[in-house]
């Protein structure tokens, strides 16, 4: 394996013949161009938007340095314009109207639907002027918590259409989280849907926000809004009763009344059917014309107090940068078809389901299912069917599928993909080269794209038909990005070596602020090392220049590819009256890339059980969601922690693994609690 990471794969003839850029030389020239001089270079790519009022003031003005003052970015100084016209409008004047925005595929086969952007241009208004006719206004912030539906992206745009500030939260989320992100955005509006089907299982989403508006209540906000859309009279599912079965929770069965219709509560004061409001709306509804830095949307991430940070993009930065991105690492080319299988609650399927191909007036395929359902050869099967050309995805998805070998994958006609993509977390050169080799049969370019959500598009990663791939390595700095890896003192590092990964520079989608905390926005990514945005990751670089990206540095742990924070799940765990402390770590997994695992102390006179751990579990689900759930609870009779009262974070990864190479733990107040951890390990497999 070592030799094989070593390799390089050059880029793939089809797709270096026709690319936006086509050799290392010509990305170099542009890489410097755009460090050299941002406003030349992003100012021809400004071109190809639609601006209802172009700059009048600084092209750039930033700073990046805490000890010079506060932190600050603004692109675009002076210039109007609207992303949703820019996604819409702009294509539909152009003669493109007729062309497919979406090919929806839903959980179950069946379900399909089609929708082009003259169609979507017009339900996005008849939205946009029922959030108007609620009073909802620019600048106002309106939660979105939905399936992977097409009103999902008529949502989104029709927010951004009337300068509103969208805030989605990914439907796996539980009720508190709902909660806390509506209550710190102080969104009094919700659009949302009744029920989905995710592989066999049913997402009650309408009674998880019933739940959440009652904490919202409950915490001074008066939430005047909830827009839902019916989805389930539209969906085909497994039948009731038997689906109840197959999510081994029989009380699901309650949805359905005896027809088989989906019920759902109702507040006539709050709730209001989407389709019933767009009926009489009309389907013409002018943008609202937006300052360059007025905010677009905000988006939860986790950050290393527990507490989610609100990270706020603007809008013109944040439209250039998904749309160039989209365009550049992935090749993009009118006649592609283009699969991203991420949801659009996080950040991929923001930039890279809706903004990017949006932008580029791409035909896009919008999944709502899951990999495995009802079949592990689902998205090869989707593949073939909408014959995709570029295809993004996660390491997760890639190992989990892995696992079930080549065949599912050797049946379907694969050979329309041009363009493999992964995003998310580092992934492993075994599953690079799978990948590379038979989904794509050796004959595709494969991108890894490393970035953020408060990058707002790529940072690092290959361009399809211009960089020579080393499996496992993001390579190189995307347009406008200007890498630094610093030492502990901030010193930078020449040449080969690891260390913190930095930016020196703004690029055009850098996160503006975190909402409502502008403090927490310098204290996370610059106090550290003034002067550079910090990405909270490790990286390194080899002798050719490539970048390895390691990890995070931080307290944040990465589960098939969400970021969590230790903290937040610590915080969930000692909620539990029977808990005293806890102390939550990361341990490698071969699927989910990263999985929990968390070290209680109990309180006196509680036992560590099999009903404990089951309800610690659901604790952590209750209070985060399910992707969250703990993979392993082991008993800590006390904590491995320094004189000041600091747990050693590292002995805990260390125990986890089962490897007794602790290094040094003489600054532990009781050195001798680390063999009394060892040995209450729990054994392999079980929690
Ligand atoms: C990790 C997801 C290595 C990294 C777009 C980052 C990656 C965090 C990669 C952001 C990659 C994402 N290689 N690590 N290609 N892509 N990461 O905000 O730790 O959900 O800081 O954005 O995911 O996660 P987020």
């Amino acid at each position: 394996m070592a030799d094989e990471t070593d390799q390089i794969f050059n880029p793939a003839q089809k797709v270096a013949k026709v690319s936006h850029c086509s050799s290392m030389e010509q990305y170099k020239q542009l890489h410097e161009k755009s460090l050299k001089n941002p406003e030349e270079f992003w100012g021809e790519i400004v071109k190809d938007f639609h601006f209802e009022q172009n700059v009048t003031g600084k092209f750039l003005d930033y700073n990046f340095d805490t000890t010079k003052g506060s932190i600050f970015i603004r692109w675009l100084e002076g210039a109007k314009t609207n992303i949703c016209y820019n996604c819409l409008d702009r294509h539909v004047a152009a003669g493109r109207g007729d062309q497919v925005a979406f090919y929806w595929e839903g959980n179950d086969p069946a379900d399909v639907e089609r929708v082009t952007y003259a169609e979507l241009l017009k339900e996005v208004c008849r939205v946009a002027n029922v959030l108007k006719a609620k009073g909802v206004a620019k600048g106002d912030r309106v939660a979105i918590y939905m399936p992977m539906i097409k009103q999902l992206v008529v949502a989104m745009l029709a927010v951004a259409r009337i300068g509103a500030v969208h805030s989605i939260v990914f439907g796996g989320y539980s009720a508190d989280s709902l909660a806390e992100r509506m209550v710190d955005a102080q969104s009094s509006v919700l659009i949302t849907a009744d029920a989905v089907w995710r592989g066999a299982k049913l997402i009650a989403l309408k009674e998880i926000v019933d739940d959440a508006l009652k904490i919202c209540r409950s915490k001074k906000l008066d939430v005047k809004l909830s827009l839902v859309v019916r989805h389930m009279r539209t969906v085909t599912g497994p039948q009731p009763a038997t689906n109840g079965a197959a999510n081994g929770n029989p009380a699901k069965r309650t949805h359905f009344d005896d027809q088989g219709n989906y019920k759902v509560g109702w507040d006539s004061n709050v709730d209001v059917w989407w389709h019933e409001a767009v009926e009489g709306a009309s389907a013409d509804c002018p943008p609202v014309w937006m300052d360059s830095e007025d905010p677009l949307f905000m988006l939860y991430t986790s950050g290393s107090t527990g507490k989610p940070k609100g990270v706020l993009h603007t809008v013109s930065g944040y439209m250039i940068y998904a749309a160039t991105t989209f365009k550049y690492s992935f090749d993009y080319h009118p006649g592609d078809v283009y699969f991203c299988t991420a949801d659009i609650g996080w950040i991929t399927g923001h930039s890279y389901v809706t903004y990017g191909p949006m932008l580029n007036c791409a035909t896009s395929v919008l999944f709502e299912g899951v990999p495995t359902y009802p079949h592990t050869g689902r998205f090869w099967e989707i593949i073939q069917k909408y014959k995709v050309s570029k295809f993004y995805t996660a390491p997760t998805a890639i190992r989990t599928l892995m696992k079930f070998g080549d065949d599912p994958v050797k049946k379907y006609d694969l050979s329309s993909l041009a363009v493999l993509g992964s995003v998310g977390e580092p992934i492993n050169p075994e599953a690079w080269l799978w990948y590379y080799r038979v989904v794509g049969d050796s004959n595709v370019s494969v991108v890894d794209t490393f970035w953020q959500t408060e990058t707002g598009g790529h940072v690092i990663t290959p361009l399809p038909g211009a960089t020579p791939a080393k499996p496992g390595s993001a390579c190189f700095p995307f347009f406008g990005v200007d890498v630094a890896l610093l030492d502990e003192e901030g010193r930078e590092i020449k040449g080969e070596g690891e260390g913190y990964l930095v930016f020196r520079k703004p690029w055009p989608g850098i996160m503006r602020t975190v909402y409502g905390n502008h403090e927490r926005f310098e204290t996370t990514y610059f106090k550290k090392f003034p002067g550079y945005y910090c990405t909270g990751d490790g990286a390194k670089r080899d002798k050719d220049g490539y970048i390895w990206v390691t990890g995070r540095i931080d307290d944040m742990l990465n589960v098939s590819g969400h970021l969590l924070s230790t903290a937040q799940v610590e915080s969930a765990l000692v909620e539990h009256p029977a808990v005293a402390e806890a102390a939550v770590v990361a341990r490698p997994h071969s699927v989910k890339g990263e999985c929990l695992y968390c070290y209680v102390t109990l309180a006196e006179g509680h036992s560590f059980d099999a009903t404990l751990i089951g309800q610690l579990k659901t604790k952590v689900r209750g209070k985060i969601g399910a992707f969250a759930t703990p993979d392993y609870m082991q008993l800590a009779p006390g904590l491995p922690k320094t004189r000041s009262g600091k747990i050693m974070r590292r002995v805990l990864r260390k125990i986890a693994v089962g490897d007794r190479d602790f290094g040094d733990i003489s600054t532990l107040a009781d050195p001798s609690i680390v063999e009394v951890l060892f040995q209450h390990r729990p054994q392999e497999g079980k929690v």
